[in-house]
């Protein structure tokens, strides 16, 4: 038997917890929607495909009998028909999009999932985002102050990492002296180098609510105005009538906390590991900073993205590229082999910082389309302008880094670097 015909694909073995890029070029080539028995789940792999799927907008596909990471414990369990819906007491909406059931049941109603996503989503609009420029500026140039006077230091976590938590915590009104334990806390919940490899989401879930839940409890106290927008926001709410408990606001705000803190700093650290890698191209940024660094970071983003999938459910009996889906059956989107598949992008794994990029996937798409993306466009774009109009001249050490294995975040954990000049 040839290797292709023994191809099985499988996002919790070892080997493509390390490395799946070879695995991706072989289902987008040859399995473009590979069926997973023992997940009882379709994978896609192709950047149309993906894209094709997350256009859909009928409500078929959803992510109510998980959240959109869904644990190797869970996908072996396999639905038999439509899933029962989330619980609604405690209302623990996360990203769940349609209604939770509970004594009036699920009916498939996505109205909750947008009401909460509006009821929060205010400080991540345009406006409000650019207004946080000076923040962001402040504690990127406050930070560089520290490490370039050490020399070495770790960019992930020291630079990057740091000034994402900070960010967080100032939209979420949590101490900003906090943003080293949010920031440990929430790289915990990628640990992968235990004996059952996936996510371990129930300690990050809970320990993030801590962070959040005595801002919350403060803030009703002494009363609100709408100037915290995402706190207030979520005091305003009524889910069906009823104001939701100090806690349920703290878990429904849980998704900004990580989604803020955790995939960022990698992707800054791997861009300017790709830019050092490429002479030619840190000369060619360095030309202008303030304009390259905007082009450059949408690279980054398709290029050094670590989230590796995000999985739905269908919830009717339906059709997805020409193959029959059951009801209760998953379909998850390769979201990294999408952003490499060379139908979409020449030399897709050529890092090239000024590619044209007609259309992206790494913020997703459709419904769950990243509510975080005019903050990590801003952020990513000052991290870089801040990082490189201060050091003229650095190394880095990738192997030196840590890596951690992970089905679904692959990406720098830690990547040290030397400064050689700055000023
Ligand atoms: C920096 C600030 C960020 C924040 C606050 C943030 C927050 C979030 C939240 C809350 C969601 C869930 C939306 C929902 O399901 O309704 C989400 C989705 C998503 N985010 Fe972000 N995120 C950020 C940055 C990023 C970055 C840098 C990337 C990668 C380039 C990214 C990729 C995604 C993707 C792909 C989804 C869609 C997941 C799906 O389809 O199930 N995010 N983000």
């Amino acid at each position: 038997m040839s290797a292709i015909e023994d191809f099985t694909y499988d996002p919790f073995s070892p080997e493509m917890m390390r490395d799946p890029a070879p695995s991706y070029r072989v289902l987008r080539d040859r399995f473009p929607v590979y069926y997973s028995e023992r997940y009882d789940t379709f994978y896609l792999s192709r950047f149309a495909d993906v894209w094709d799927f997350l256009s859909r907008s009928d409500g078929t596909f959803s992510t109510c009998d998980s959240t959109t990471l869904v644990d190797p414990q869970l996908m072996r369990h396999h639905n038999q028909g439509t899933p029962p819906p989330p619980p609604l007491d405690p209302f623990n909406h996360l990203v769940h999009d349609v209604s939770p059931g509970g004594a009036d049941g699920g009916d498939g109603d996505q109205t909750l999932y947008e009401e909460v996503r509006q009821a929060h989503g205010r400080p991540m609009r345009p406006k409000h985002v650019n207004s946080l420029e000076s923040f962001i500026r402040g504690v990127a140039r406050e930070r560089l102050d520290a490490l370039l006077a050490r020399g070495e230091f770790d960019l992930t976590q020291e630079y990057g990492g740091i000034v994402s938590a900070s960010t967080m915590c100032h939209i979420l009104h949590v101490p900003l002296e906090r943003a080293p334990d949010v920031l440990a806390a929430i790289n915990g919940a990628t640990r992968t180098d235990s004996p059952e490899p996936g996510l371990d989401l129930t300690g990050v879930f809970e320990t993030c609510a801590d962070f959040i839940e005595p801002v919350v409890t403060r803030r009703r106290q002494t009363g609100w105005d709408g100037s915290w927008p995402a706190i207030d926001g979520m005091l305003d709410y009524r889910m069906r009538g009823r104001e939701l408990t100090d806690r349920e606001v703290a878990i429904n705000l849980f998704c900004l906390l990580v989604g803020g803190t955790e995939t960022l700093p990698k992707i800054v650290a791997h861009g300017l590991l790709e830019l050092w890698r490429h002479p030619d191209q840190l000369a060619a940024v360095r030309v202008d900073l303030p304009r390259n660094c905007g082009i450059a970071i949408n690279e980054m983003f398709r290029y050094c993205g670590p989230a590796q999938w995000f999985s739905r459910t269908a919830l009717v009996d339906t059709e997805l590229a020409g193959q029959a889906v059951k009801a209760g059956q998953r379909v998850t989107y390769l979201l990294q082999s999408a952003a490499r598949d060379e139908r979409e992008y020449p030399d897709a794994d050529a890092f090239i910082w000024d590619r044209p990029i007609d259309r992206q996937l790494a913020f997703g798409l459709g419904q769950h389309y990243c509510i975080g993306v005019h903050l990590a466009k801003l952020e990513g774009r000052i991290l870089l302008e801040e990082f490189l109009s201060r050091v003229s001249e650095y190394e880095c050490f990738p192997e030196r880094s840590l890596r951690r294995p992970s089905s679904f975040q692959i990406g720098f954990n830690t990547l040290p670097v030397a400064i050689k000049e700055h000023s």
